[in-house]
């Protein structure tokens, strides 16, 4: 059984994620409208991998006799200033997210919960690979600067990204 702290934290979890995935999808619709085709892509696959995170949290609850609450969310931004704007943003938004994994793991350690912070592993592998790749991404996004032919390539690299990962 999950104890109630537990199961409401892994609560306020899913809602993070599926805000996240909101999140995503508002920056790839903003992308799309200023002419950046591959960042937007790139964006709802990310938004894509966000809901399954959430999924994963979900079932995890029900796995473990709790009860699943959704609540409603704020609405994201519409404008993000500039596509260097919408990676430094998620960067942030990600390096909240990992405070919250890390805040969960310690609370599952707390409580004694080995099935949770077993699931939660897979959940700090993946924030540190969230935060290179935004944080990497940020950092060509600086490099290209104010070159239109060098934004326009790497909106191209960005759009070959494959889903999930
Ligand atoms: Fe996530
Ligand atoms: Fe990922």
């Amino acid at each position: 059984m999950l104890s109630p702290d537990v199961e409401s934290a892994m609560n306020a979890q899913i809602a993070a994620e599926l805000y996240s995935s909101h999140l995503y999808l508002a920056m790839s619709a903003y992308c799309e409208s200023i002419n950046l085709p591959g960042s937007a892509a790139w964006f709802a696959a990310q938004s894509d991998e966000e809901r399954e995170h959430a999924l994963k949290f979900v079932r995890h609850v029900v796995e473990r006799g709790g009860r699943v609450v959704l609540v409603g969310m704020d609405p994201p931004p519409v404008d993000f200033g500039s596509v260097l704007g919408a990676f430094e943003q998620a960067l942030t938004h990600e390096m909240n997210i990992t405070q919250m994994i890390d805040g969960l793991y310690g609370m599952a350690l707390q409580h004694g919960d080995y099935a949770s912070q077993v699931f939660l592993q897979w959940f700090v592998t993946e924030q540190v690979e969230e935060e290179r790749t935004a944080g990497e991404i940020v950092q060509m996004l600086q490099a290209v600067g104010a070159d239109p032919a060098a934004l326009l390539m790497l909106d191209r690299e960005l759009g070959a990204r494959r889903s999930a990962g």
